[in-house]
C-alpha cells in the first residue's frame, strides 16, 4: 500500500476519535470526607503539622485520564459536568463514605518462597528471632526456598500478596531483594519485582538487599561477601537496572556500620539511593549511617534514642517506622511520640515478609501505630500516605489528592468520621479501590 499524508492524516484523525470515544471521566460525588486534600502539594509533613489533616466534608472528586482533574465541595461541583454524554462519564456516589489517597507502602520484602510459620511456633515456645536466625532459620530459611523455586513460580506466589495489598488499599510499594543472597538468586528475585512493576495497576519502586544476612558458606568470612556485593552484584544490579535503592541490614548480629558505609558508597556510584534497615536489634549506629549517606529514609527504628532523633533532624531522611514486626517479634515499640514532638516526620510500612511481619494490611498498621504508639489518626494517616510517598520517593504524583496527581484512591464504607477507620481494627472497610483511575474491584 502506498502511504500518503492523507493516509497517516487519516490515521491520527482514527487515533483522535478512538481517544475521544473512549474518553471517560469517572466522578465521585456526595463524598462524605475527601481525606488528605492539598492544594499546593508538599512533599512531607513534619512535627505539629503531623496532626493537620485538610479534609473536604460534602465533596466531589473528579477523575480524567487516570489523574486528578479536580475536587471540591459538592455545591461547587461544575454544573457542565453532567453535559457530557452518559456513555463518557461514570459517577459513583458516595454518600455516607470516606474517600482516601490509597496508601503507599514504603518497606515490603513481598517477593518471597513458601512460608514460615514453624519460626512463628518456635517463638511462641521462647526462641527469639535472633536466635531463630544463629540456627539456620530466619532470612536463610526463606534463602533456600527461594533458591529452589523458579522464577515463574515466585512470581506467581508474589502476586496473590500484591492482590491482597490492593484489596487492602495500597497503590504503591517497595519492594526489596535479599531472598537471593548470591547474584543469581538475588537477579531473580529483581527481575520477579520488575515483572510486578510491568503488569500490576501499583506503583513499585525496587530496592537491593543484597547485605540482608550472611550465606552459610559465608560464616566467618562476612568481608568477603560484602565484596561479592560491592563487586559482583551492584554493578550488575545496576547495568541491568534492576533497582530504584539499595538497602543493608545494619544491626547486631547482621551488617556493621563499616560495612554499611562501603555498600552505600558502592551503591551511590551508580545513582542507587540509601534505605536503611537501622536499630531493630540494638543501637546499631544504622541511623547515623543512613543520615550521613542521604538515605531517603532509615527504618524500624525500635533502639532509637536521642542521638538517633539529632541525627535524622534538618535532614531528608525519613523515620520509618514498622509496627507490624516490632508487634510480631515483641520488640519495644519505637519512640513515635518523642520523635514528632522533636519536629520529626514519620512515615509507616508494613514490612510484610514472612519472618517479622507477615501482613501487608495497612489498615491494620495504622491501628498499630494509634494503638501501640501512641499516634493520633491524623498523624497515622499522614504517615500512610504523604510521608510514605516521600519516603519511597514519589510524593510529587502520589500520597495526596491534588491536583494533577496519579489517580489511586479508594473509597470506605459507610462509617461516621475518619477516626472510625484505625478504631475499626478488625474490620475491612476498603470497598472501591481506584488505581491510576480504573475501578480495580467492580
Ligand atoms: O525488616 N530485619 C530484617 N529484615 C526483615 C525480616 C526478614 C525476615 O525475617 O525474613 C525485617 O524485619
Ligand atoms: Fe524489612
Amino acid at each position: 500500500m502506498k502511504i500518503t499524508n492523507s493516509f497517516f492524516n487519516n490515521c491520527y484523525l482514527r487515533l483522535c476519535i478512538l481517544r475521544l470515544n473512549t474518553y471517560m471521566v469517572l466522578l465521585i460525588s456526595n463524598i462524605r470526607g475527601l481525606i488528605q486534600v492539598e492544594d499546593i502539594p508538599k512533599a512531607r509533613v513534619q512535627g505539629r503539622d503531623m496532626s493537620v489533616l485538610l479534609t473536604l466534608p460534602d465533596a466531589y472528586l473528579l477523575i480524567d485520564s487516570g489523574i486528578i482533574a479536580g475536587f471540591g465541595e459538592m455545591k461547587n461541583l461544575p454544573s457542565d459536568i453532567y453535559k457530557r454524554p452518559a456513555e463518557k462519564i461514570r459517577e459513583i456516589d458516595a454518600s455516607g463514605k470516606f474517600v482516601f489517597p490509597s496508601f503507599c507502602d514504603p518497606h515490603t520484602h513481598l517477593v518471597w518462597a513458601g512460608s514460615r510459620e514453624s519460626e512463628f511456633v518456635d517463638k511462641i515456645r521462647g526462641l527469639s528471632y535472633e536466635e531463630i536466625a544463629r540456627r539456620g532459620g530466619g532470612i536463610l530459611n526463606s534463602a533456600k526456598l527461594l533458591h529452589s523455586s523458579s522464577e515463574d513460580d515466585l512470581f506467581e506466589q508474589s502476586m496473590k500478596r500484591v492482590n491482597e495489598i490492593i484489596n487492602f488499599g495500597t497503590g504503591a510499594v517497595e519492594i526489596k531483594s535479599g531472598y537471593g543472597l548470591n547474584l543469581e538468586d538475588e537477579l531473580k528475585m529483581l527481575r520477579v519485582i520488575k515483572r510486578i512493576k510491568e503488569s500490576s495497576p501499583l506503583e513499585v519502586r525496587s530496592t537491593f538487599l543484597g547485605a540482608h544476612a550472611l550465606p552459610r558458606e559465608f560464616l566467618n568470612r562476612r568481608e568477603d561477601y560484602v565484596d561479592i556485593v560491592i563487586n559482583e552484584m551492584i554493578p550488575v544490579v545496576a547495568s541491568q537496572q534492576l533497582a530504584d535503592y539499595i538497602d543493608v541490614f545494619c544491626d547486631r548480629g547482621f551488617f556493621t556500620v563499616e560495612d554499611t558505609e562501603r555498600i552505600l558508597m558502592a551503591g551511590l556510584k551508580y545513582g542507587l539511593i540509601p534505605k536503611i534497615h537501622a536499630n531493630e536489634l540494638d543501637f546499631s549506629g544504622g541511623v547515623q549511617v543512613g543520615v550521613k549517606y542521604g538515605a531517603l529514609s532509615v527504618d524500624h527504628l525500635e533502639r532509637s534514642g536521642s542521638e538517633e532523633i539529632e541525627a535524622l533532624k534538618g535532614t531528608g531522611t525519613m523515620p520509618t517506622l514498622l509496627p507490624g514486626s516490632a508487634f510480631f517479634l515483641g520488640l519495644p515499640d519505637p519512640p513515635a511520640r518523642n520523635m514528632i514532638d522533636a519536629g520529626l516526620g514519620i512515615a509507616l510500612a508494613s514490612d510484610y515478609n514472612p519472618g517479622s511481619s507477615p501482613s501487608g494490611n495497612m489498615k491494620l498498621i495504622m491501628s498499630l501505630a494509634c494503638i501501640k504508639l501512641k499516634m493520633l489518626p491524623e498523624e497515622v494517616i499522614n504517615a500512610v500516605t504523604l510521608n510514605a510517598a516521600c519516603a519511597m520517593g514519589i510524593s510529587e504524583t502520589h500520597g495526596s489528592i491534588a491536583a494533577g496527581k496519579i489517580a489511586n484512591v479508594f473509597i470506605t464504607k459507610s462509617m461516621p468520621s475518619y477516626e472510625f477507620f484505625p478504631y475499626a481494627f478488625g474490620s475491612n472497610l476498603i470497598e472501591t479501590v481506584i488505581l491510576k483511575g480504573n475501578i480495580i474491584n467492580d
